[in-house]
């Protein structure tokens, strides 16, 4: 099986490096248009093979869209960051040129492919991606929730003293600093909400440093991260090329569900050989549903933006 990486900066690069290293695809391709730079970070990536000891080939390219044929899966992390000066609408205009060129060019060279979506404003591109692309709407995934999802439960296991791999604990809505919701009353810690074990006052602590956990790590690091959402994305990949049917929040076109229609948004979903087979319901009570829908507002404004 084939996995195309377009983008082979900080996250596309970790992405690869997480998927070779468990040997989940026969063959990746990182491709990027920075002349010479997906093929240095491939050769990079592919001496590491002897020392250990995977199969996994990787290839770098430039801008050779012919290289992805056949692909099942492609991640796409291509995209600039906001820039001094610029207006988040301009961000918007040229990341949506760039996924809007870069889905037409995968699909046009693997017609049957899945693809996950990363860069950001993440549920904006995925939406993008799906109404440019015209691909089932099960085939575009929008990578955010996990993410997030894992940064929820590091911050639980942190105040509980827990493994992050023992607490069960998602965040759903949009992948932004305001629209995330970490869903702490159906958080469990073996079988046990976590709210039995924690103040209100720590309750609301992690909340909020989950939700401004991208921004803490950018102001520490200098840019924003990338060990934690390259693993988030090599998880996503990893449950479609080997139909895992893991349970991920994923960013995925609703139509009616959780009271929400024509957007793309962060919801529980099972990932397997489909791409995103089925959303799995979880019952929001009125202040969840409240938040949901504030988050679907915010996101569907950043929407609009497209149009215009
Ligand atoms: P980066 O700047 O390190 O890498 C981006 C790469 O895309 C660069 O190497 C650039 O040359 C390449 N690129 C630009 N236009 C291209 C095109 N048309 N075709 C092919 N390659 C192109 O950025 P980084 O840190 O890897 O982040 C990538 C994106 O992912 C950003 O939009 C970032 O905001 C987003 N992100 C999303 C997360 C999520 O959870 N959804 C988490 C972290 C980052």
């Amino acid at each position: 099986m084939k996995v195309t990486i377009v983008g082979a900066g900080a996250v596309g690069a970790t992405t690869a490096d997480n998927l070779i290293r468990r040997n989940v695809a026969e063959e990746i391709v990182l491709l990027d248009i920075k002349e010479g730079f997906a093929e240095g970070k491939a050769q990079d990536m592919a001496q590491t093979a002897a020392l250990l000891g995977f199969e996994s080939k990787i290839k770098g390219v430039t801008n050779d869209y012919l290289s992805t044929s056949g692909s099942t899966v492609a991640v796409i992390t291509s995209g600039i960051p906001r820039k001094p000066g610029m207006t988040r609408e301009e961000l918007i205009g040229t990341n949506a040129n760039i996924v809007k060129s870069v889905v037409e060019n995968l699909v046009k060279h693997s017609p049957d492919i899945i693809i996950v979506i990363v860069s950001n404003p993440m549920d904006t591109m995925t939406y993008l991606a799906l109404k440019s692309s015209g691909l089932p709407k099960n085939r575009i995934i929008g990578m955010g929730g996990t993410l997030d999802s894992a940064r929820f439960k590091y911050q639980l296991s942190e105040k509980l003293n827990a493994s992050a791999a023992d607490l069960n604990a998602i965040v759903i809505g949009g992948h932004g600093d305001t629209t995330m919701i970490p869903l702490i009353k159906h958080s469990t810690w073996n079988s046990i909400p976590v709210t039995d074990f924690l103040t209100p006052e720590e309750q609301g602590e992690i909340v909020h440093k989950t939700m401004v956990g991208g921004a803490t790590l950018t102001s520490l690091i200098g840019t924003s991260a990338w060990y934690a959402p390259g693993a988030a994305t090599a998880a996503v990949v990893e449950s479609i090329v080997r139909d895992q049917g893991k349970l991920f929040t994923a960013s995925v076109y609703l139509e009616g569900e959780f009271g929400q229609e024509d957007i793309n948004l962060g919801v529980p979903v099972i990932i397997n050989k489909k791409g995103w087979d089925r959303i799995v319901p979880i019952q929001l009570d009125e202040e969840d549903k409240e938040k949901f829908n504030k988050s679907a507002e915010a996101v569907r404004t950043m929407n609009n933006v497209l149009k215009e």
